[in-house]
């Protein structure tokens, strides 16, 4: 199957109330990974690249990554996005890539750091829906900001900082409608990265009450959780056996995922999740078998271990079994749509 609009995806899993992992890629053993999961369980797929993963990999390499990936895999749909669009220059060079998806994080300054005004983000957010929208290419957009920086994305706000800078229900509404969007990123006390949480969070520090009420207001809006891994225990423990330093730390527990899925949430992001399989896996052989050098002794069990958590979460948001029922939308017809 083509790869196919972002919108089309979500749509289905408003209308059948499940939730979309996205999850990041970087090269081929990730993409083989997410696809190997989206087979096990009938999932359809959102695949996302961050800039970062854009210049890591080349464009070149991940469209036919990308493409190889539609082919081989002809009865899953998959949504190909960019994660975290500094400007409307990177979204609409990532449509000249063939993404089907980009977010305009115009939360954020071009740096990717500096919070920006309300008046910015609709200005840059509105130039991506126009052009985007045209392609039947669908558009995420993000108010508010989230906590953390870990990994270069975001303001750097303290854990009162990023509470600061909650996404506000009422400027929501208004963005929304200011510019058109399809989806919308929150911020309800996520951040990037693996260090989120120093105890299992309470709702004092994860606002679910914030996805109800904004959902309430946004009925039509596909709402998207960033920072949602869960950092489970396990893997971090992998990684310290075989000879990882990482202290303890707390991600976004999966049952709050789901019931933030209750409330609106179709698309989850996740990427490190996925980071801390593939090294604990590859520590893992680097500590056992020190004699090994050929890459496919470790990315072999990297990219089975990626498989494992992206099935796990397919699973538990519902996008298990429904590949084969998500309409197959065209670009073309989704640009008549808007
Ligand atoms: O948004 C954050 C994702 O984890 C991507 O991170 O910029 O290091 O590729 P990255
Ligand atoms: P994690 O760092 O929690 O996996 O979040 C990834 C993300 O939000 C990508 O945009
Ligand atoms: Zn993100």
């Amino acid at each position: 199957m083509p790869l196919i609009p972002m919108r089309a995806l979500l749509d289905h899993a408003a209308e059948h109330g499940y939730g979309v992992g996205a999850f990041n890629v970087n090269n081929m053993e990730q993409i083989q990974s997410i696809m190997m999961a989206a087979t096990e369980t009938n999932s359809p797929v959102i695949v996302q690249a961050s800039r970062g993963a854009r210049s890591y990999s080349n464009d070149n390499y991940l469209r036919h990554l990308m493409l190889a990936a539609a082919e081989l895999n002809p009865s899953i749909p998959i949504a190909m996005h960019q994660d975290h669009g500094n400007s409307p220059a990177t979204c609409f060079s990532a449509i000249d890539q063939g993404f089907t998806s980009v977010m305009m994080d115009g939360s954020l300054q071009e740096d990717g750091k500096t919070p920006a005004s309300y008046e910015y983000n609709v200005d840059v957010t509105k130039q991506v829906v126009a052009k985007a929208h045209a392609l039947g290419v669908t558009v995420e957009a993000e108010i508010g900001c989230l906590g953390g920086i870990e990994d270069g994305h975001g303001a750097g706000l303290s854990g009162d900082e990023a509470l600061e800078h909650l996404t506000d229900p009422d400027e929501a509404e208004r963005f929304v409608a200011d510019t058109g969007c399809d989806a919308l990123a929150v911020a309800i006390g996520t951040s990037h990265g693996a260090y989120k949480f120093t105890k299992k969070p309470t709702g004092d520090v994860l606002k679910m009450d914030l996805i109800a009420e904004i959902h309430r207001r946004l009925p039509d809006t596909h709402l998207v959780m960033h920072g949602s891994s869960s950092v489970p225990k396990e893997l971090i423990d992998i990684i310290n056996r075989f000879g990882g330093e990482m202290p303890e730390t707390f991600g976004v527990p999966v049952e709050a995922i789901q019931e933030g899925i209750k409330h609106g949430v179709r698309k989850i992001n996740v990427d490190t999740d996925n980071r801390l399989a593939i090294t604990g896996a590859i520590r893992k052989v680097f500590a056992e078998s020190p004699g090994k050098f050929d890459p496919r002794d470790y990315l072999k069990p990297a990219r089975e271990a990626m498989a494992e958590v992206v099935k796990a979460r397919m699973i538990a948001f519902g996008q298990a079994g429904m590949a084969d029922k998500v309409p197959h939308v065209t670009l073309e017809e989704m640009a008549k749509r808007y």
